[in-house]
């Protein structure tokens, strides 16, 4: 089976092709039109999508060795995501599927980044048997999962405020650094001092709120960009120059800190054997390297994917779209294009 999966959730516009379980071509096209506004702008992104979505699925087509006429299927992320963003990739999917006479999937972004490390060509192609802990670690969402083999899963932990990658963005900011701060910080971490500054670990058993700490898997991060901002207000200039990467690997080790603990701990607490880990924080070098140490002393399998999938692509809709197709999960063609995350399942309270 050849599927075709299209990704414009966000600034990232980019098309796949899976041909037969394996990927014949990913291609992802990142917007530059945002620099400057420290962040993504809505209508812009929308804009570059419809300018980029033609190029971008031929050229899939075309490095995938086939003709469209050879697609058995199409995908496209449905949201969460910019709606007007998503909108781009949806209807151009949909009519494409329309015009060749073969089915569409639509796909929720979220879910394609739960299952991204199971994409064809990672060391672990098949998604896990027995229940395990999936961390979603994305810009817009922080997400703890318990996900089942038959794709079913419970969300058992979310952010109250800010996201993971959202943490890395705007304390990047308030340094001075470009959007996405993330791989910046990732970067600039690399030769400095972790335990330079103890920034806040909220709801973990290192906060001072610890005593609601146990068996609660939700996270918090807005005070972490409180305390990033009166620390920067404390310091001269210069001082925060000479040490940029002391505060940048400060940072990063209590982002990446609340997110070990927290899935080490879902994963005692429910007895799962296994950890996968995605979305483009996962795309962290130290939090691959401490999800790595963590889950071989407590004895997990741990997946994460490789980096580009990490962040933003098409390989992992049309994967999930095989999954589904294969696991019989795909039902009417009938869906919500929401800019907000609905979960198939409800939230399971761990207590
Ligand atoms: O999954 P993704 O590509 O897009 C969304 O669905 O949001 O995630 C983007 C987020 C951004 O916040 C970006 O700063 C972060 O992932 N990110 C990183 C790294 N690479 C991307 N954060 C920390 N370290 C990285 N190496
Ligand atoms: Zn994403």
């Amino acid at each position: 089976m050849n599927i075709l999966g299209i990704e414009t959730s966000c600034d990232e516009t980019s098309a796949a092709v899976l041909l037969d379980g394996r990927v014949g071509s990913n291609v992802i096209s990142s917007q530059r039109c945002h620099t400057g506004f420290g962040g993504v702008v809505p209508e812009l992104a929308s804009r570059e999508h419809e300018r980029m979505i033609v190029p971008i699925v031929e050229s899939a087509v075309t490095q995938a060795n086939i003709t469209k006429n050879e697609l058995d299927c199409i995908a496209a992320t449905a949201g969460p995501g910019l709606i007007g963003a998503v909108m781009v990739g949806l209807c151009f999917a949909e009519g494409m599927a329309f015009a060749l006479g073969i089915p569409f999937v639509p796909v929720n972004h979220i879910e394609a980044h739960m299952f991204s490390a199971f994409i064809p060509e990672s060391p672990v192609h098949r998604v896990p048997e027995g229940p395990f802990i999936s961390l979603v670690v994305s810009g817009g969402h922080t997400l703890l999962s318990l996900v089942r083999e038959d794709l079913g899963y419970e969300v058992i932990g979310r952010t109250l405020d800010d996201a993971a990658g959202e943490a890395f963005d705007k304390t990047g900011k308030m340094l001075g650094l470009a959007y996405p701060a993330g791989p910046v910080i990732d970067r600039l971490a690399s030769t400095g001092d972790p335990h330079f500054h103890a920034f806040p670990k909220a709801l973990t058993s290192q906060s001072q709120t610890s005593k609601s700490y146990r068996g609660n898997f939700d996270f918090s991060f807005s005070g972490l960009k409180t305390s990033v901002l009166t620390w920067l207000q404390k310091h001269p200039e210069e001082f925060v120059a000479a040490h940029l990467n002391d505060v940048a690997a400060s940072i990063q080790h209590a982002i990446v800190s609340v997110l070990v603990e927290k899935a080490i701990a879902a994963a005692r607490h429910f007895r799962v054997r296994a950890i996968s880990v995605a979305g483009g924080v996962s795309a962290n070098s130290a939090l691959r390297q401490a999800m790595k140490e963590a889950c071989m002393r407590h004895g997990f399998d741990l997946h994460i994917p490789g980096t580009v999938y990490s962040t933003d692509n098409a390989a992992m809709i049309a994967s999930l779209a095989g999954l589904m197709l294969s696991k019989g999960k795909v039902g009417n063609n009938r869906y919500d294009v929401a800019p907000f995350a609905s979960f198939g399942a409800t939230t399971r309270k761990p207590h």
